[in-house]
């Protein structure tokens, strides 16, 4: 068995770092606005965490999940529904954003260059960020527009994190396939975190988990 088929694929958190996640996670979380340029963006004075990814791939869904809410960030069956960065602020110790999903197939170009526009300028320009969960459909895997939002955040030296989503979808076998063949592809890009994470937002899976490592990045408890 070779070096990298010997790792676990899933990565596991301490009961500390679960408590962690579960805490921070259960506060208060509101919506704050939506920004289509920086200019426009909420004061960046608390630790932020971004979720992007491919149009429909569950960016949304996740977030809800993640608060335990139904309707906090809005679903859709529409693909290319989210236009602007949507800020979601958790008890001032973490702000959250949701990006506009990219690589809808029949979007103009015109929308195609200001998306990417406003996330390069976002990525580059956004000193509180402190990672960017890339979400990635476990059904579909990396496509070739995930990479080229990869090789965005490299050049933006945004720090970036695999969050496989829907994983309720495929069979346990080929999750464990896709996460071995996901971290090949990551040891090529030099902003991307080692540690994958499999998800479903609709069974629950993973989401304790991927609380536990959004409150490593979190600020420390003011009231504490
Ligand atoms: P845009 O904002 O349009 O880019 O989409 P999004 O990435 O925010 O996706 P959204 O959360 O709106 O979900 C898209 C579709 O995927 C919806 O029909 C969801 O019900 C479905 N979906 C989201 N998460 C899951 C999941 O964990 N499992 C399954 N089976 N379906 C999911
Ligand atoms: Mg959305």
């Amino acid at each position: 068995m070779s070096e990298s088929q010997a790792q676990p694929t899933h990565v596991t958190f301490s009961p500390i770092e679960t408590e962690a996640g579960r805490l921070l996670f259960s506060q208060d979380c509101t919506f704050l606005m939506g920004a289509v340029s920086m200019d426009h963006m909420p004061a960046g004075d608390v630790s932020e965490v971004s979720f992007a990814g491919r149009s429909n791939v569950g960016k949304s869904s996740l977030i809800n999940a993640l608060m335990g809410r139904k309707s906090l960030a809005r679903t859709s069956n529409t693909p290319g529904r989210t236009q602007q960065i949507n800020f979601f602020t958790l008890h001032n110790r973490l702000m959250m954003t949701d990006l506009p999903g990219y690589g809808y197939a029949r979007a103009p170009k015109k929308t195609v260059d200001q998306w990417t526009d406003l996330i390069r300028d976002y990525l580059r320009g956004r000193v509180t960020l402190r990672r960017v969960c890339l979400l990635i459909d476990s059904r579909h895997g990396l496509k070739p527009v995930d990479k080229e939002m990869m090789t965005l955040m490299d050049g933006a030296a945004a720090s970036y994190q695999v969050v496989l989503t829907k994983c309720d979808k495929i069979k346990p076998g080929a999750l464990d396939r896709l996460i071995n063949g996901t971290r090949k592809e990551l040891t090529k890009h030099v902003a991307a975190h080692p540690d994958i994470l499999a998800t479903s937002s609709i069974k629950g899976t993973g989401i304790s988990e991927l609380r536990a490592a959004l409150a490593t990045l979190a600020d420390g408890d003011q009231l504490m």
